[in-house]
């Protein structure tokens, strides 16, 4: 049965937290494009603030103690998929889960040493962490993408589509609720987070 398992703000965050960091990529070598670098940068890690604030008190399937757990579980998890006995689950598979903290880290990380970087120039070091960690975050995408792919195969569901509607296939029970007030917040402090930001580094916005 298809039920909602993720909410707005998870929905929202995730493709805002995708398309700024692609466009952060796309835009990090060339001088001419460096605001927008900065925006979609700041966006990414305004974002990630906001998801570790709503892994604590967002839905159920949103909580960081709903989906990270030990070794034992993931091994568990496997071994069930393997039988094919698995059944339907209401948030993230443990590595899947351990994969998206490693994601929203990096995310904040290399927006962190972005801004740091810019505002402080003298220091040539944070420049190279900054592309370290830019590096470490595409490789883990890449991961990220692969295990989609192969996740959606093995339950034979499109989950690219479930990040869009929310939709997956769950027990009733797993069902949350929308959240669209928080949702707007989200996008409403992004907005506010940014703004700041360009007025601190002394540029246009
Ligand atoms: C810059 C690129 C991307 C980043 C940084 C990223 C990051 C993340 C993060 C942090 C999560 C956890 C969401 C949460 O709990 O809030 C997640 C989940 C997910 N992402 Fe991405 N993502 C990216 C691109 C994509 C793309 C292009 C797709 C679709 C093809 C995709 C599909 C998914 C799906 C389906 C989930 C949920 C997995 C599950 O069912 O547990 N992501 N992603």
């Amino acid at each position: 049965m298809k039920v909602r398992i993720w909410d707005l703000p998870v929905r929202i965050g995730h493709w805002l937290l995708a398309a700024s960091v692609a466009i952060a990529w796309l835009t990090a070598e060339q001088e001419a494009w460096r605001l927008v670098h900065i925006v979609a940068g700041a966006t990414a890690g305004a974002m990630v603030l906001f998801r570790l604030l709503w892994g604590f008190v967002g839905s159920r399937s949103a909580r960081f103690g709903a989906f990270l757990r030990g070794p034992a579980a993931a091994i568990a998890e496997a071994r069930a998929h393997l039988a094919g006995r698995a059944e339907p689950r209401a948030t993230h598979t443990v590595v899947g889960g351990w994969a998206a903290i490693g994601l929203l880290a990096l995310a904040l990380g290399a927006a962190t040493t972005g801004v740091l970087t810019y505002r402080f120039d003298e220091f040539e070091a944070l420049a190279e962490i900054h592309e370290a960690l830019a590096e470490g975050l595409l490789a883990l995408i890449a991961v990220h993408l692969a295990g989609v792919l192969v996740m959606s195969l093995l339950e034979r569901q499109n989950l690219p589509r479930s990040m869009l509607t929310g939709r997956a296939n769950a027990a009733p029970a797993a069902e949350v609720r929308a959240h669209p007030l928080a949702a707007l917040t989200l996008l409403a402090w992004c907005a506010a987070a940014v703004w700041l930001l360009l007025r601190w580094l002394n540029l246009p916005g």
